[in-house]
């Protein structure tokens, strides 16, 4: 018997994912609660989802502090105890040699805002941070703060395309754009990149020729529906192993890559 886990979410949208999760919770399929529901974006349909299943919601507006901020005299006040030097050199999701003053003024904002979600989300005990179509890229000051443990990661992401293929914003779109033969979905512990981190499961489905994009987005989401329950029902279960697999590249023959190891059996038990 798994313990029952608390599930915080966070969500920028409609909340499909989310209520997939609130409903797999409410019929006992999975050992898991959904604590709270935090969203970037106030007119996210799915703060609507969460408060009709009872579960308190909150608002950490990314425009809003954005604006905010950067009227600030002097500019974004950094949260305490930020280095944003270390920030830029641990994210993975830009250049930042490319335009330096501008990758600072974009994680500067960034973590401006993180510092007001930490402190939202700090109000709730919770065991584990599902992102449930949220759209914002977390950096290294959130992810420290949220997840410390880098052998024991609690943050996961729902990703509409088979990771590696198609990172970014429109796994979709661009599955129906290149012409894919399958398209799938992933989801994956989160980590200092663009939806890089060790993947924890998939599921994939055919694409048709008839297929235009609203199809394979349903086909896609049909499936997100079912994979994230049971990716959070393992980690529930304490079946997710963080290991190491060699992955060398030109010029770094000794790289290692973290991989999730799924367990037949709860980890100590
Ligand atoms: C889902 O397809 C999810 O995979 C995607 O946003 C959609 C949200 O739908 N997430 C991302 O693209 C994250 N980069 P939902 O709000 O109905 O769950």
């Amino acid at each position: 018997m798994a313990r029952t886990i608390r599930v915080g979410a966070l969500i920028s949208g409609g909340g499909t994912n989310l209520q997939a999760i609130l409903d797999a919770a409410a019929a006992g399929k999975i050992d898991a609660e959904v604590v709270f529901t935090g969203s970037d974006n106030p007119w996210a349909k799915g703060l609507v989802r969460a408060e009709k299943a009872g579960v308190p919601v909150f608002v950490a507006d990314y425009a809003e502090t954005v604006r905010q901020e950067k009227a600030r005299p002097g500019g974004p006040r950094l949260p305490e105890g930020l280095d944003l030097g270390s920030l830029l050199a641990r994210q993975g999701v830009m250049d930042a040699a490319v335009d330096p003053d501008r990758a600072q003024r974009f994680f500067a904002l960034r973590a401006a805002w993180e510092a007001r979600l930490l402190e939202e989300m700090n109000r709730f005990d919770w065991d584990l941070l599902v992102l449930a179509g949220f759209m914002r890229l977390l950096t290294p000051y959130f992810l420290d703060r949220a997840s410390p443990d880098p052998e024991q990661p609690r943050i996961m992401n729902i990703h509409p395309a088979l990771l590696p293929a198609f990172p970014g914003g429109d796994g979709y779109g661009d599955t129906f754009r290149h012409g894919c033969k399958v398209g799938g979905c992933t989801v994956h512990f989160v980590d200092c990149g663009e939806d890089s981190g060790p993947i924890i499961g998939q599921k994939a489905y055919a694409v048709d020729p008839g297929d235009d994009l609203a199809a394979i987005r349903k086909k896609g989401l049909a499936l997100e529906w079912q994979l994230f329950p049971e990716c959070i029902q393992l980690f529930a279960e304490n079946r997710l192993k963080i290991t190491r697999r060699p992955c060398p590249a030109p010029g770094e023959p000794d790289r290692m890559r973290k991989v999730v190891e799924v367990l037949e059996k709860p980890m100590g038990g």
